[in-house]
């Protein structure tokens, strides 16, 4: 099994020698490895059983690291970065010839991230390369946010667990692609097109249908939980249940726990109605809730705005048919 812990000597020599190591950041746990490194990279993609179609974030402590993976770091990119970074946010920009092509899965684009947690931090700025870090679990589900989700599904393909306690956002990074002075949205996070506007006057464009400009990665089922999961938003919800009388439910509500369920049986995501907490309890409730005897987890959407964007995101794929 891995060791849980927080040597991080320990963890540097792992990485140089080419082992993989799950590591903190404030949105999921990552699966890193050395992302320069070809097999390193490899081992990633079998250890998740990953598609080989599928791009890696490469994850480093500075703008300068970013320059050097970077074909261009054009000024809308690096207004984002001084404006987010260190922080959830991805940017997809032209890569350098010193990236490996199996890290961007054969795209002449790579996606760059410098993730705010403190150990993961020092653990970055102690390192020659940069990391690749996909989520710390098994490609399709529900992403790791602690130590114990990790172990639960990689620990016994991966040596160390670096231990940096419960990730504060608990959704993964919004990612935008860069492409001159375009920037679109490619995945939805807790940093919104609307915030990127107001604080940055960086237009977002969102929805866009161009396959070239989509990432390879954002599949139709993801972050599913064992049992099946069906959302609603809550009226549906309501009716859903007063139909369904035999079986068992488990709920995932927004703000208030649906009367006619025994209460141990729901989680809410944020009695204070706060996307923000919302976020950071979603992955957490969906591994208990995938842990209880019922046979099907409800969950309700939030309304379709700001984060709840993000977090329906998340819902809908984790009730598609796997
Ligand atoms: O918050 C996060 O971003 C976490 C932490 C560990 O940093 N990482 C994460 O990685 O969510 P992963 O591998 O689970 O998701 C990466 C996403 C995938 O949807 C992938 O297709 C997309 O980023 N992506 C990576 N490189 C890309 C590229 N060059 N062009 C378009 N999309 C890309
Ligand atoms: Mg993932």
């Amino acid at each position: 099994m891995s060791i849980i812990g927080k040597d991080i000597e320990k963890v540097v020599s792992l990485l140089i020698k080419g082992e993989l190591v799950a590591i903190p950041t404030e949105t999921v746990y990552g699966l890193a490895a050395n992302g320069l490194d070809e097999n390193a990279v490899l081992k990633i993609y079998q250890t998740k059983n990953r598609p080989a179609f599928n791009p890696l974030i490469l994850h480093t402590n500075s703008i300068d690291k970013v320059r050097e993976i970077v074909d261009t770091f054009p000024p809308n990119a690096e207004l984002l970065a001084k404006t987010f970074w260190p922080g959830p946010l991805t940017l997809v920009l032209d890569k350098s010839a010193s990236v490996p092509e199996i890290t961007s899965a054969g795209l002449n684009t790579i996606a760059v991230r410098i993730p705010n947690h403190a150990l993961t931090l020092e653990l970055l700025s102690k390192l020659p390369f940069p990391l690749a870090a996909p989520s710390a679990n098994a490609s399709g589900s529900i992403s790791p946010t602690m130590p114990g989700h990790v172990e639960k599904t990689l620990g016994t393909k991966i040596p160390y667990i670096l231990d940096g306690g419960n990730c504060q956002i608990g959704i993964e990074s919004t990612i935008l692609k860069i492409d001159k002075e375009k920037v679109y949205l490619l995945r939805a996070g807790t940093i919104s097109a609307e915030e990127i506007e107001e604080k940055c006057g960086i237009k977002v464009i969102k929805n866009n249908i161009d396959r070239s400009i989509q990432s390879p990665g954002m599949l139709r089922s993801h972050y599913a939980p064992q049992k099946k999961l069906l959302a609603f938003n809550r009226e549906e919800l309501e009716e859903f249940i007063k139909n369904s009388k035999n079986q068992e439910i488990c709920i995932l509500a927004f703000d208030t726990y649906i009367d006619s369920i025994p209460t141990p049986n729901q989680r809410l995501l944020s009695v204070k109605k706060d996307e923000l907490e919302a976020a950071r309890n979603l992955f957490n409730m969906l591994h208990e809730l995938d842990e209880m005897d019922s046979e099907l987890i409800l969950a309700e959407f939030l309304p379709e705005k700001g984060i709840g964007i993000a977090i329906n995101d998340k819902l809908r794929r984790a009730s598609a048919n796997k």
